[in-house]
Formats: structure tokens, sequence, C-alpha cells
């Protein structure tokens, strides 16, 4: 996949400012700063996929060692995301392998987290053989993992062999049947699943969903109260809930004030394209929002 030449609009237009905390590295170290106050922890993540620019894989891996820099500074904690494809993954694996090294070491150094976002499912076993050899290696790193795929099941056992940090969400890309749970009834009841072993095998497990039937659901497994009753209460240390930018605020001290470790996934960038799509893609309303305000200006 190409990444485009057209030069990537410097603004953020109304509609996706919703969902993207802004162009500039320093308005997402601004809202981490503003969360902590709140004690809601933050991963910070510059937009931006597919590249297969070598300029532009360089700078933006570049543009990473810099915003851990100023997290550090301004006494966030050095959380961050990110995508292979943005590091090279298209281009070149092993210049892909050096760049994620090189923010994985940096962040180790200001004991920070690397998640690796998991992208479409051409992407899943490469980024997930990245994960194991950067975990090898490195303690910042973490990966997430898609619940509506079949080969979830199986790749939980490979994260849990490896250190076992990680995010689980439904998935946000469009899959076949194939290789994809399609109906949300059968995608949640693969997550609470998956999410039981997590919770009692894995180091650090990140939930997450806006889902109020998953979160209900992982409260009650957290508190040991699962209807066989098999394990004891999940200390808050090993596991924590996630939401996006923009979603479910009010939620969110709702979720620290019942004593859970929390934290927003807090996307910025000029390139808020396709991340942005795919929140459309997950709800229409969204769509119509933007519709109502075009017509109205
Ligand atoms: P669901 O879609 O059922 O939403 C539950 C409720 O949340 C909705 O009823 C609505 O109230 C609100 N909501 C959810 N999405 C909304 C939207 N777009 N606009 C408005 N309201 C909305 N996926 C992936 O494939 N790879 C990845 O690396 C990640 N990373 C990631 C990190 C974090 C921190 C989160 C929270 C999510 C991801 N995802 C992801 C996205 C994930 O796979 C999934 O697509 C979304 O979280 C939506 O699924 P929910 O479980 O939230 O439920």
């Amino acid at each position: 996949m190409a990444d485009s030449k057209a030069s990537p609009q410097k603004k953020i237009p109304f509609y996706a400012r919703r969902f993207v905390a802004g162009s500039a590295a320093s308005d997402a170290v601004a809202v981490a700063s503003s969360l902590k106050q709140q004690q809601i922890g933050s991963t910070l993540d510059l937009l931006g996929e597919n590249l297969t620019d070598r300029d532009r894989i360089l700078g933006a891996a570049a543009s990473y060692l810099d915003l851990l820099d100023s997290m550090q500074k301004a006494s966030v904690p050095a959380n961050i995301s990110i995508k292979l494809t943005m590091l090279g993954l298209d281009l070149d694996a092993s210049l892909c392998f050096d760049l994620t090294s090189q923010v994985a070491a940096r962040a180790d150094t200001y004991g920070g987290r690397v998640c690796l976002d998991m992208e479409g499912t051409e992407y899943t076993e490469r980024t997930l053989a990245m994960y194991e050899r950067l975990s090898a290696i490195y303690r910042s790193p973490e990966i997430v993992l898609q619940a509506y795929l079949h080969r979830t099941q199986e790749d939980i056992g490979r994260v849990l062999a490896t250190g076992g940090r990680m995010r689980l969400c439904k998935g946000a890309y469009k899959e076949s049947p194939a290789v994809a749970l399609q109906q949300m009834t059968a995608i949640r009841q693969n997550y609470l699943s998956l999410l039981e072993t997590l919770l009692n095998k894995g180091k650090r497990i990140c939930i997450a969903t806006h889902d109020d039937i998953l979160i209900a659901e992982a409260e009650s497994l957290i508190k040991g109260r699962n209807p066989a009753g098999l394990h004891d209460k999940i200390p808050a240390e090993r596991y924590e809930f996630q939401m996006l930018y923009g979603l479910r605020r009010s939620t969110w001290s709702q979720l620290v004030n019942r004593g859970h470790n929390f934290t927003v996934y807090v996307p910025y960038g000029v390139d808020w394209q396709a991340y942005y799509k795919r929140r459309l893609a997950e709800r229409k309303e969204n769509v119509f929002f933007i519709l109502r305000n075009l017509f109205r200006s």
C-alpha cells in the first residue's frame, strides 16, 4: 500500500476534533497532563499508517523519540501507541525493527510503555512476531489483540509466553468471516472468554472497550465473582480499563472512582483521516452528526 504524496491537511476539521487531540505533539502532551490531574493515564498516538516513503518513515520514528522526551519533560508517563506500518513494515521489516527498537529503548529509559496497535489481518502475524522479538529485549513493549479474530485464542498463548502485557479490543477493521467473527454477540462472548484467561495469567491486561456490557462483565471477573467462583480478586496493578479520546467521557471518572486504573488513548497529528474513518464506521450516528453540522454552517 502506498502512502499519499499529497501534503497532509494541517488543521484538524471540526468534525474530527472530537476524536483527535490536535495537530501537534504539544496538544497531546497537554491532554495527557490534564488527564494526569484527574488520576487518568494516557497513551499517546501519532496518527499515520501505511507509510512507504523512507524519509517519512524516519521522520515518524524521530517524532516518536521527540514525543517521549517531551512527555518525560512534562512529567507524564512515557506511554505511547504505535502502528508498525507507520515505522516501515510495508517497506522493509528490518528497518521497521530497528526504528521500533529505538523507540522501545527510549521508552525503557523513561519507564514507559510502547503498545503495538494491531492493524488489519495482513499484518497480524508480522506484528505478533515483532512483539515477540522486541519483548525479549525491552521492557516497554505491549501488543493489541483483537477479540473478533478466530486466531486470537492461540495468539494469547504466545503473548502470555513473552511477558503477557497486552490490550484486548474487539477489532476495528473490516475482515471476512473466514478470519473474523461478524456478530456482536459472538464477539462479546469471545472477548469475555479471552479476558478471563488473560486476567488470570497476564501481567498487565488493558481492557479496551466502551461497551457497557463488557465493562460490567469485566468488573465481575475482576471481583472474582465469576459463576464458578474460580479465582480471587484481580489486583488493580494487573489490569486497567482503556477508552479512546472523545468517547464516553462521563464514564472515565466513574471507572476511576470505582478503584480501577484507567487510561485514555490520545491520538494527534495531521494524518487523521484513516483513524477517523474507522471511528465513523463504528457508529452511523457519527455520520449524521457531521451532516447536521455541515448543513448548519
Ligand atoms: P462498541 O462499538 O459496541 O461501542 C460501545 C459504545 O461505545 C457505543 O454504544 C457507543 O456509545 C460508544 N462508541 C463506540 N465507538 C464509538 C464511536 N466510534 N463513536 C461514538 N460512540 C462510540 N482496534 C483495532 O483493531 N486495533 C487497535 O490497535 C485498537 N486499539 C484500541 C485502543 C483502545 C484504547 C480502544 C478503546 C479501542 C481500540 N481499538 C483498536 C478499537 C476497537 O477494536 C473497537 O473498534 C472500538 O473500541 C469499538 O468497540 P467497543 O468495544 O468500544 O464497543
